[in-house]
Formats: structure tokens, sequence, C-alpha cells
């Protein structure tokens, strides 16, 4: 997987939850540098772990921020974060069992970066384009 380089056109009109990408963005990448060491070495489990806790955290925010501001997806956009929670609780599970795949892990991540990051997060910018920041 290409390492994910943060660049100014992923901004989503909020520097809290842009800070927050550019810190799960470092996460993935960090994820895909393991891939050499496998997915049972201490690191991958650590960042792992890290990610479904970081995720966490950002996804309370910003739902938060949904919720204040009307958004009118967040139904749908919060059961994207759910679910990306459970398929990492899901691989964080299998990395302790020593069966984890860490290339489809990857490529989860990869996609997920392009489709709910880029695409879905990116349709809050109108919103705090109007709000003029958050
Ligand atoms: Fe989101
Ligand atoms: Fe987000």
């Amino acid at each position: 997987m290409p390492k994910i380089l943060w660049n100014p056109s992923f901004s989503i009109g909020s520097a809290v939850l842009d800070e927050h990408h550019q810190h799960l963005a470092g996460l993935i990448n960090r994820l895909a540098e393991c891939a050499t060491g496998g997915a049972h070495s201490e690191a991958f489990v650590d960042i792992l772990c890290e990610l479904a806790q970081y995720a966490k955290y950002h996804f309370t925010h910003e739902e938060k921020l949904m919720e204040e501001h009307g958004f009118p997806r967040r139904q749908m956009h919060s059961g994207e974060h759910t679910r990306f929670c459970e398929a990492i609780s899901d691989t964080s599970y299998e990395a302790t069992q020593g069966c984890c795949d860490i290339e489809h892990l990857v490529c989860y991540l990869s996609d997920w970066w392009e489709r709910h990051i880029l695409q879905e997060d990116m349709q809050l910018k109108p919103f705090f384009a109007a709000l003029g920041g958050n």
C-alpha cells in the first residue's frame, strides 16, 4: 500500500478533525510498515490497539459535531463508524490468536481511507464552511 501523505485537499474544513485524520493516517502507515514484520509482532498488535482506541475517540468527536449541527447523513455515517470499530476489533482478536491476514487489513484500511475519510467525511466540508470552521 502506498503511504498516505497528507495534503491540503484532504482537509474537511475542521482543524480539529483534520488533525485527527492526520493522526489516523500515521497509524495506518505504521501498520502498513509492520506488514513486513508479520501480524504477530508486538508492534503490530500495539499499533492496532492504538488505532482502535484513537478511532473511537475521533468518531465520538465527529459524531458530536454532526449531531450539534444537524448533519443529515449522520445516522448512515455513524453506522460506518460502528462497522469500522467492529472490523478492527475482530482483526485485533485475530492478531492475538496469530491468524490475522495483514494484507487484507492493509487493503481494508486503504479502502476505508478513500471511501470514508475522503468521501463521507468530506460531505461535512460545506457544513463547516458555513459555520466558519470547527
Ligand atoms: Fe466519519
Ligand atoms: Fe473522520
